[in-house]
């Protein structure tokens, strides 16, 4: 279990659902983890997960000086080199189109996009090639949900800016791939209902995730780990997604990977 033995990684969203779980899964195999979230006081816990292979900062990826802290913070406990960017961090929105304000908008795309955007920026300098930038979009950022139209452009956004951050850093030989995960049972589903009325059927209700909803789902969100809305993505569906794409990508799980250059 040492695949990523040595390699010194950061982890963004560290306190939240999936971030803990990828600190679990990356120091299991073997990395040296600078996690970070907003979370003013998750050191502790997060550091508690694998004691002394894990670093943990409070920082907000908004701000300038937080991605510095971050980056700066990563760099300096590294010695220098950093060779894994794990963009986890995420908000989402659950609003019509028609109601979402201006601040709204700007805080899911401050947070979902322009940090990753920037955050990345500041740690290329420290990544040699054969280094990797993975950044987590959404199935929602490639197929239409309800009431997601902001998120949906952010993390639509993450999945392009992959493809252009992966043909400008090719000749550095950094690879940068998208991860576009389906639900999963985190705070950030609760986030998205908890504002919108009739909860339980949005998701007994197919017609309110269309096109996306084509495979069976129970609805019973809270006992399932994953909910199944894209089973049949990997089949009719995910042809349908491959030409809408028109890039090459591969079912990962119950989400998508969308792969970009591999120098
Ligand atoms: N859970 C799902 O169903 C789902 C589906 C598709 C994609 N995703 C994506 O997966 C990633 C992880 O989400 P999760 O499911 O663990 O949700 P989560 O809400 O548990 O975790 C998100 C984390 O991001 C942190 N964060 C938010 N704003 C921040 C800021 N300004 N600065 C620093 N950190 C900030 C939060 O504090 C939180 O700990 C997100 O990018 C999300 O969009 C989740």
């Amino acid at each position: 279990m040492d695949r990523l033995k040595g390699k010194n990684t950061i982890i963004t969203g560290a306190a939240g659902g999936q971030g803990k779980v990828a600190c679990r899964m990356f120091a299991a195999e073997g990395a040296r983890i600078f996690a970070s979230d907003i979370v003013a006081d998750a050191a502790a816990e997060i550091e508690a997960l694998a004691p002394g292979a894990i670093t943990y900062l409070a920082a907000d990826v908004t701000r300038p000086e937080g991605i510095r802290a971050i980056v700066d913070g990563a760099s300096k406990a590294f010695g220098g080199r950093i060779d894994v960017l794990y963009n986890n961090h995420g908000v989402i929105l659950g609003k019509p189109f028609l109601e979402t304000t201006l601040e709204e908008w700007d805080r899911v795309h401050n947070v979902d996009l322009k940090s990753v955007y920037f955050l990345s920026q500041r740690a290329v300098p420290a990544m040699p090639a054969g280094s990797s930038i993975i950044n987590i979009s959404s199935v929602g950022g490639l197929v239409a949900m309800q009431n997601m139209s902001a998120y949906s452009a952010a993390k639509g956004g993450v999945a392009m800016l992959t493809r252009g951050m992966a043909l400008d850093l090719s000749s550095r030989k950094i690879r940068v791939n998208a991860i576009a995960l389906s639900a999963i049972d985190t705070p950030m589903p609760h986030n998205f209902l908890k504002d919108l009325p009739d909860k339980e059927g949005i998701w007994n209700d197919d017609a309110s995730l269309r096109p996306a909803a084509r495979g069976r789902h129970d609805g019973d969100f809270s006992r399932q780990r994953r909910i199944e809305l894209h089973d049949r993505q990997r089949g009719r569906g995910g042809r349908r997604l491959e030409r809408f794409l028109s890039q090459p990508f591969f079912i990962a799980g119950r989400g998508v990977q969308l792969s970009s250059v591999n120098p």
